[in-house]
């Protein structure tokens, strides 16, 4: 898909790039040929993704930070790396997302806490701090990574505080859409379903089990790489008018 999608020589943000669907963008975008900025908390999972990468073939580069998105001494170093090496951004995507524990009533105030620190306060704040590279970017856009649980209260969403935390964030996205589109960034979401990956931990028959219902497109599970092709669309001059969309990714999961 990425062959008339073409990134390249744009300067990409990615939250979380180190796996699951990160890494997918990671290399959505770096096979796309753009710049591209990620970072994680855990040193050993970015080591083994620069190792990948370099060496890989890909026209774009990697920059690797180590970091925690929710920590706003780091966010102002990415910020800082960011403006120093390329002086603009093009396109931030908001990935970096936890489910710290299930069950509705049972989950503790530092969990709620920390959930809605990740996955809803740390995408406004990266957002606000990149508004003046994003200005200077070319057809600058952000994309949050929402989910079928933002929406559809079903019993495979484990969390309510991950749910709640998503549901925010879709309505982050479209106040955000509406008050950067006159300075012309477009701000977007894309809602998977169920994506195979490191979040799914010990839960993985669940996600088995979710996926071969039987109005599940060809019953297939989802993968990063599909995610991030929704993602290049929308960061692509092919959605040039598209804003305060989410899009689902979910091979009709939230159908039925
Ligand atoms: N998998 C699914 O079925 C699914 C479905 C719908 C939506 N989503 C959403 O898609 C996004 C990616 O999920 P995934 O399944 O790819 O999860 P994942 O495999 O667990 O990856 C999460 C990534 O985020 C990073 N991260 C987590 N907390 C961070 C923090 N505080 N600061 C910096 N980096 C942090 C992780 O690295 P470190 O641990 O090293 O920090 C990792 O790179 C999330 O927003 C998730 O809610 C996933």
């Amino acid at each position: 898909m990425s062959d008339h999608l073409d990134h390249a020589g744009r300067v990409v943000c990615i939250s979380g790039g180190t796996s699951g669907i990160g890494a997918g963008l990671v290399a959505g975008f770096l096979e796309s040929g753009a710049q591209v900025y990620t970072f994680g908390r855990d040193p050993t999972k970015l080591a083994r993704l620069t190792d990948h990468w370099s060496d890989q073939t890909a026209s774009g580069s990697l920059i690797t930070l180590t970091g925690d998105v929710t920590d706003a001494d780091f966010r102002a170093t990415l910020i800082a790396t960011i403006a120093a090496q390329s002086g603009r951004l093009d396109v931030l995507v908001n990935n970096a997302g936890v489910i710290l524990s299930g069950g509705d009533l049972s989950e503790s105030l530092a969990d709620w806490r920390a959930t809605l620190e990740t996955n809803l306060i740390a995408p406004f704040a990266l957002t606000q701090g990149v508004i003046d590279l994003l200005e200077h970017g070319a057809a600058p856009v952000v994309i949050n990574l929402s989910s079928a649980c933002a929406q559809h209260p079903f019993s495979t969403c484990t969390s309510t505080s991950y749910s709640v935390s998503k549901a925010g964030l879709d309505m982050l996205t479209q106040r955000l859409a509406l008050a950067l589109g006159s300075r012309g960034i477009r701000v977007n979401g894309v809602a998977p379903g169920v994506v195979e990956s490191e979040m799914w931990g010990d839960a993985t028959n669940l996600m088995v089990a979710t996926v071969q219902r039987r109005h599940i497109l060809k019953q297939q599970i989802v993968t990063p790489a599909d995610v991030a092709d929704a993602v290049l669309f929308l960061a692509s001059s092919r959605a040039r008018l598209i804003t305060g969309a989410i899009l689902k990714v979910d091979a009709g999961y939230t159908l039925g």
